[in-house]
């Protein structure tokens, strides 16, 4: 079996001066998963992503890419930031050029492809962003919505492995997380893994399968969404609610173990329903 495209062995890791963020952490992510992130407000999520893409070092405990321990040589950190790309929660953290084109362009070039590949992605990026018509603006011009999709759209021209995405949904208009969660499935589709951090569960419930819980640094649930949304203690303890469409069913036949997640899910949970009476 390959080896898994990230894993942290017991990963701790405190900001200097701060609270410990991230609390003896193992997790890995294999090829083509999708992962959503859960936790309320300073929970560890983005201490979490800034882990796994090596732009902080673990205090305590190994991050491993590809099976191989990650040192703070430039070697390594470069060949992790080829395989996972991260979009980070703040979209002004990641905009460096002074325009569109030339900012998605970036990350390609700096791979060093050649100049017609350079073009051909960012074009594909540019368009699943939804941003032909932007590539000649300035991101610095751009709304928050419009700025975070040239960040999600820098990324996709990496071409990673895995894309880490934190909180991509939260400044977006209905219209543009129907498109995100389109790339997300073509991604998803071409093998890429996905881990989400969200705080719309029912976004999760579209999107992932498996769910990581944050509580106060520590990951306190790796497991099917399901289980996650069946487990009440634990939903109390992360603060977290059930997704409307899970609420929905419920309410309507409630004590049975598990409810509907997606809307394909749903369809079939009815037909069951008018079978069994
Ligand atoms: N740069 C920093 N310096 C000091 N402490 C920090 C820094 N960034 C985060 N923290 C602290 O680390 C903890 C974890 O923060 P983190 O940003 O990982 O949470 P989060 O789950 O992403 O929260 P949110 O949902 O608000 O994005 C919090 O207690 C936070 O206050
Ligand atoms: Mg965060």
């Amino acid at each position: 079996m390959d080896a898994p495209i990230i894993q942290l062995e017991n990963v701790s890791y405190a900001y200097p001066d701060g609270p410990m963020a991230v609390k003896n952490l193992s997790v890995s992510i294999g090829k083509g998963e999708r992962v959503a992130v859960l936790g309320r407000n300073g929970a560890g999520k983005s201490t979490f992503f800034l882990l796994c893409n090596g732009i902080l070092e673990p205090g305590e405990g190994t991050l491993f890419c590809g099976g191989q321990p990650v040192t703070r040589k430039k070697k390594d950190l470069l060949e992790l930031r080829r395989r996972v790309g991260i979009v980070f929660q703040e979209a002004e953290n990641q905009i460096l050029a002074v325009t569109v084109e030339g900012e998605v362009s970036f990350g390609p070039m700096n791979l060093g492809l050649p100049l017609q590949e350079v073009e051909k992605r960012t074009g594909e990026a540019l368009s699943s962003m939804g941003l032909h018509d932007y590539a000649q603006r300035s991101p610095q011009f751009l709304s928050g919505g419009e700025k975070k999709r040239v960040t999600i759209a820098d990324i996709l021209a990496m071409e990673p492995e895995l894309i880490l995405l934190d909180e991509p949904t939260s400044s977006l208009d209905p219209e543009n997380v129907t498109r995100l969660e389109e790339t997300l499935d073509q991604l998803s589709e071409a093998g890429i893994a996905l881990v989400v951090s969200t705080h719309d569960v029912d976004f999760a419930a579209r999107f992932a399968a498996r769910g990581l819980v944050f509580s106060h640094g520590r990951l306190i649930a790796d497991d099917s969404l399901a289980h996650i949304f069946s487990d009440s203690a634990l939903l109390e303890q992360a603060s977290l609610r059930k997704p409307w469409l899970w609420q929905a069913a419920e309410a309507a036949r409630p004590g049975e173990s598990a409810y509907p997640l997606t809307m394909d899910q749903y369809r079939q949970w009815l037909k069951q329903s008018v079978v069994s009476r």
